[in-house]
């Protein structure tokens, strides 16, 4: 099997060096046995980006999932998470998720929410020493406002690699994009099928038309935006069908209706 991944069409740069791939998955609530597996089959289907955080409690079984798939580490981009409740705790936190996940370093470490609502810029510049120490090969946000993440850059100079949201079609969300875009912050989107209507009439008829399901358009529709999208499933036919997207192509009058979802 083709590890998607890999292809240099299907990544985007990340702004502070390095490259995220725009197909990875996630694990949130996939724990013990189950997160194992899922994370294996998903190696096997061509993933080579694993979504986790500390708050997940599956670090390692991602970490074992991705030992014992015998795919070399350095093929797969790992990203895991700080909960914003761990400031002021950020080193040991990094170490922990290092720790349970076997590995060296993650390819990018992000802070879960603002925490406390704020951008918390000291949890910014502890994230930063982590990048310098190479604990963290690139580190991002998630759930941030652009002026949330203006403030980090303000205050410390380092722009955000990544703001991971809600994204959908239902969700879409022009000036985040452009101005996330603007910043040099690349949008990776969760919630990618929870954040949607599945059962939506113009969702089904695209789908119909290219001979695809519901879920394959959005995560099409998301590679076609250059937008990083994260699919989770605990079954192993979707996790191979969710990736199942390279083989068509969603035209301008599509991407424009379902980009058009969320304000109808
Ligand atoms: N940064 C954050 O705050 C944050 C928040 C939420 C999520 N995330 C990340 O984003 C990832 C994805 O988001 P998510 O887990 O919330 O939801 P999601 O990927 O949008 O959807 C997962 C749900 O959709 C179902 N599903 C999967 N494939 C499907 C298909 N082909 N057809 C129909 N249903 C399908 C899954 O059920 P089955 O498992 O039974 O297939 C599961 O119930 C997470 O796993 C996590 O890594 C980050």
């Amino acid at each position: 099997m083709t590890s998607i991944g890999l292809r240099s069409d299907l990544v985007v740069p990340l702004g502070d060096g390095g490259r995220i791939p725009l197909l990875g998955f996630g694990t949130w609530q996939l724990r013990g046995r189950e997160a194992y597996e899922a994370t294996r089959w998903a190696l096997e289907a061509g993933y080579r980006h694993i979504d986790t955080a500390t708050g997940y409690g599956n670090e390692a079984e991602v970490g074992a999932a991705l030992r014992d798939s015998g795919v070399p580490r350095e093929e797969v981009f790992i990203t895991t998470k700080m909960p914003p409740d761990h400031v002021g705790r950020e080193r040991r936190t990094l170490e922990e998720s290092l720790a349970k996940l076997g590995t060296d370093d993650v390819d990018l470490w992000l802070v879960h929410w603002p925490p406390g609502g704020t951008a918390g810029v000291d949890s910014w510049r502890a994230f930063i020493e982590m990048r310098e120490r190479g604990l963290a090969r690139a580190i991002g946000v998630s759930n941030y406002s652009l002026a949330q993440i203006d403030e980090l850059t303000q205050a410390t100079g380092a722009t955000p690699a990544v703001n991971q949201i809600k994204w959908s079609p239902f969700q879409f969300d022009r000036a985040m994009l452009d101005g996330c875009r603007s910043r040099g912050v690349v949008v990776e989107g969760y919630s990618p099928f929870r954040a949607a209507r599945l059962d939506h009439p113009v969702l089904r008829r695209i789908a119909e038309e290219h001979g695809k399901t519901p879920a394959q358009i959005i995560v099409r529709w998301h590679i076609q935006h250059r937008v990083v999208v994260i699919p989770k499933s605990a079954r192993r036919d979707r996790i191979v069908a969710n990736i199942d997207v390279l083989d068509f192509a969603l035209a301008p009058d599509e991407m424009a209706a379902l980009d058009d979802l969320g304000h109808g």
